[in-house]
């Protein structure tokens, strides 16, 4: 243990490649004072305590929402800069045509300017967290340096964070650097504001370095370092140099009346109800059925010994979106927030409570909003940013599944792949084979507006990654590709659609709970133990192979839920050929072969294929 060895920081390490690095750091951004976060519960609650006499958090009431804190951030920082990410690999084609790219000399010079004196009057903290379970051979570790006490406390619950890190660092352990400056330097004197931040914004990732820098946002993602920037871009690059996986889907273990296990992982775009899924209840009709959640944003996936992918969720809390989110849609959420919270950009209600658009219940009569100022029903305006967030620890989720810590992860028997779509696109549909499960989510999406009716363009997001991914999204195909060839047994893979419509633009599936019916065919067909049709999309269910008990759910909606139009299958293919264009030059061929195909079995298929038997 180093624990005694104490530098003029009070770092408690001797890994001598961090301590250097912050030298180098805390030289260039000259803070007041640097603190080591350990970790504990009493430098939270200091921390947060600090940060309400600052005015930056204001605490709730305590009766009603325990320990728990409203923070309101600067109106002109609320949500992840897309346009401001950069991935500064050594050529633009390693970024590819999905990445804002700088060559990494210049964007360092640009940098190290920015930084220069950005901590100045603000106390430097150096957050050292893992990403994972401490010790899973799954597990990295990385360290955040932030002039922002928010982004500390809210790492300290997204992450493993403080003391206890530094020891499985060790003396020679590597780790990621990551960087973050809300880029607004007080001068000696200078009154703070209760969200400082800057109007230039840099979101920065270096994969061969394998660091990030980020300058003048306080907000989610573009300030805890852990989540998207870590585990999501560099990790992604580190993942294909090493073979494994890292992906922005949700961990979930199905569990049967006979106690068998199935662990699924699923990728949809945003505003699919990814948390809604990872913390699903079964419906009535599936008694002694469990649903458990091991992650719902982001899985790490390694091939295990047994032949099979193993996966975790290298964080250790939900960073959800709080609008729509109640008893309804996601009860488990709901309790969640019970205590042990941080809200951001959601209203205060007059007895120091929180709320949002879509809670139950009728809205507030009068409340304060996300920016301040009184609001009533009639204002006009939501209450809650749209993009307002809960910080909650994954300890408080009830239907936590019991191995989410385990550190050789848990093994995952299916890849769910979804988008929001009102027509084309049936229920489910399962890949033929590993490459045609790729070509399914690599030509993903959602409609880009919600229309009841006429052709909406969908815009495409492979895997869910078209944000997130740290190189070229054609290499990333090919390493897809490739993992499938690298395991004994490689998940099955599906598509998803929870969001057809009819004639009369209605959603024709109930989804939320029900879902759990497509989860019981997947783990069926997992199993061997249910059988499919293939349509020219994929493998399908007929309404025989489904779970029916407690839904009264037609075989005619079945049907139309399900059918496939030649037509409109066709425009689809047609539609991939510009998406696939985009990356020339690194498009796997398995993947164009993969186009012809389908398009070969739709020109062979019916005017309207349905899932008769
Ligand atoms: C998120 C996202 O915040 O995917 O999780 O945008
Ligand atoms: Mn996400």
């Amino acid at each position: 243990m180093n624990h005694q060895h104490m530098n003029k920081s009070g770092a408690k390490t001797g890994n001598a490649r961090l301590l250097a690095w912050i030298d180098q750091v805390a030289e260039l951004c000259k803070p007041d004072s640097i603190h080591w976060c350990d970790g504990s519960q009493e430098e939270y609650d200091r921390l947060c305590e600090e940060m309400v006499q600052a005015g930056t958090m204001i605490r709730l009431n305590p009766e009603l929402r325990p320990n728990s804190f409203l923070a309101r951030s600067d109106p002109d920082d609320v949500a992840r800069v897309e346009d401001r990410t950069f991935i500064c690999s050594t050529t633009e084609e390693e970024a590819g045509p999905n990445n804002n790219w700088v060559a990494p000399d210049e964007m360092k010079q640009t940098l190290n300017g920015l930084f220069d004196g950005c901590m100045r009057g603000r106390v430097m903290y150096v957050c050292p967290f893992s990403m994972g379970p401490l010790g899973s051979p799954i597990a990295h570790i990385g360290v955040q340096v932030t002039d922002s006490a928010y982004a500390a406390v809210n790492m300290r619950i997204m992450t493993r964070m403080g003391d206890a890190v530094l020891d499985t660092l060790g003396a020679e352990g590597e780790f990621v650097p990551c960087l973050h400056s809300v880029g607004a330097p007080l001068a000696p004197g200078a009154a703070d504001t209760a969200w400082p931040c800057s109007e230039t914004k840099y979101i920065v990732h270096f994969p061969e370095d394998r660091s990030i820098w980020s300058y003048g946002s306080g907000y989610g993602g573009n300030a805890l370092l852990g989540k998207k920037c870590f585990a999501l871009r560099i990790a992604s690059a580190m993942a294909r140099d090493e073979g494994w996986l890292a992906e922005h889907m949700l961990i979930l273990g199905l569990e049967s009346p006979e106690g068998e296990k199935t662990y699924v992982a699923a990728a949809f775009p945003s505003a699919c109800g990814k948390t809604n899924l990872a913390m699903l209840i079964p419906p009535t009709g599936f008694d002694g059925w469990k649903a458990t959640t091991v992650g719902d944003d982001i899985a790490w996936i390694k091939p295990g010994k047994d032949g099979r992918l193993h996966a975790i969720n290298p964080e250790a809390g939900y960073f959800g979106v709080a609008p729509g989110t109640s008893m309804d849609s996601n009860p488990n959420a709901m309790r969640m927030l019970a205590k042990n919270c941080i809200f951001t950009n959601v209203a205060l209600t007059d007895d120091g409570d929180v709320w949002w658009e879509g809670m139950d219940g009728a809205p507030p009569a009068h409340a304060i909003d996300w920016q301040g100022n009184d609001w009533t029903p009639d204002s006009g305006r939501p209450a809650a940013h749209p993009n307002s967030r809960f910080t909650a620890p994954a300890t408080e989720c009830p239907s936590l599944d019991p191995d989410w810590e385990a550190p050789e992860g848990v093994p995952i028997d299916a890849f769910i792949f979804g988008g929001r779509l009102s027509r084309t696109f049936p229920l489910v549909y399962q890949a033929r084979d590993w490459a045609h499960g790729v070509y399914m989510a690599a030509t993903m999406g959602s409609e880009a507006t919600a229309a009841a009716v006429g052709q909406a363009a969908i815009r495409r997001d492979p895997m869910a990654m078209l944000p997130f991914c740290g190189y070229n999204m054609g290499e990333y195909w090919a390493h897809w590709l490739a993992m499938g060839e690298r395991v004994a047994k490689p998940p099955a893979i599906f598509r998803v659609n929870w969001f057809r419509k009819d004639g009369d633009g209605k959603f024709i599936w109930p989804g939320f709970g029900e879902n759990m019916r497509v989860l019981k065919w997947v783990v069926d067909r997992v199993r061997g133990n249910a059988t499919a049709e293939a349509s020219p999309f994929g493998l399908m269910p007929r309404h025989e192979d489904m779970t029916w008990t407690g839904l009264d759910f037609p075989r005619e909606s079945f049907l139309e839920l399900t059918a496939i139009d030649r037509a409109e299958g066709l425009a689809e293919a047609e539609d991939q050929k510009e998406h696939f264009a985009q990356f020339n030059g690194q498009l796997p061929v398995a993947l164009e072969q993969q186009r012809v195909d389908m398009t070969e079995r739709l020109n062979q298929a019916p005017e309207v294929w349905r899932a008769e038997g």
